[in-house]
């Protein structure tokens, strides 16, 4: 199954994702970590991405476009994948139109988080990641059992640069001018489905399942 997850930042995209993947089978691909970790390793592709990240705007869809491309070829996407926070803009949607009709394939559905903006800063500034797996929570929402310490494997946890409240309001302006447009694009292609964002974290599991699997 090829599946597209959108929703604004803090919609819960990456915790959805991390549930649905293991369900699925399918390898989970989101661009903000493939930057992330770029940057971690100081490559060319992550001092650039740096750049526009450090200010909440949306890295540029030649850098961002290449790096999707590049794994969406890999053995392991054979099976299906889960993009998550990809594509942002029109231009990105129509590279990935391209790059999946060369390799054969399609969308198969795009969810759509739906969540008010009013909560989302609550959601963003509270999260906390793990620093060795990855593994996403909340100090109120989704607490680990010890503060600081992931559940899984009891790596430390760590705030996001970009989770300030400043960055968060560019980070949702660019969202609503340059990413939310794509909503009207994939229901005119009869791909969107809507999910309700603001629900208990299993039950918003619970209904991507359902509609994934066409009884929502
Ligand atoms: P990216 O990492 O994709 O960030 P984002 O879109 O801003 O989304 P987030 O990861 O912040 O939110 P999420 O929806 O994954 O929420 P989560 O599950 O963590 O991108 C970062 C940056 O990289 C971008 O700003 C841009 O610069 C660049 N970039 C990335 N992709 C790009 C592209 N395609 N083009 C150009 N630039 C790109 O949940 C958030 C919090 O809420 C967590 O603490 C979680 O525990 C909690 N939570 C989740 N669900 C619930 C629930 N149901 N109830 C209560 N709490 C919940
Ligand atoms: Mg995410």
């Amino acid at each position: 199954m090829n599946i597209l997850f959108m929703g604004p930042p803090g919609a819960g995209k990456g915790t959805q994702a991390e549930r649905i993947v293991e369900n699925f089978g399918i390898p989970h691909i989101s661009t903000g970590d493939a930057f992330r970790l770029a940057m971690k390793q100081g490559t060319p592709v992550g001092l650039k991405a740096k750049e526009y990240i450090d200010q909440g705007l949306l890295v540029p869809d030649e850098i961002t476009n290449g790096i999707v491309k590049e794994r969406l070829a890999q053995d392991d996407c054979k099976k299906g994948f889960l993009l998550d926070g990809f594509p942002r803009t029109l231009q990105q949607a129509e590279a990935l139109d391209a790059m999946l009709s060369e390799l054969g394939r399609s969308i198969d559905h795009v969810v759509n988080l739906k969540v008010d903006r009013g909560l989302l800063l609550a959601r963003l500034t509270g999260r906390r990641i793990c620093k060795s797996c990855g593994t996403t929570y909340h100090v109120l929402f989704n607490p680990p059992k010890v503060e600081g310490i992931c559940d899984k494997d009891g790596g430390e946890l760590y705030q996001r640069s970009d989770d300030t409240e400043e960055k968060v309001g560019t980070r949702l302006d660019e969202y609503t001018s340059k990413t939310e447009p794509l909503l009207n694009y994939y229901n005119g292609k009869g791909l969107l489905r809507e999910v309700d964002g603001e629900k208990d974290i299993n039950i918003v599991t619970a209904d991507i399942v359902s509609c994934l699997k066409g009884t929502l």
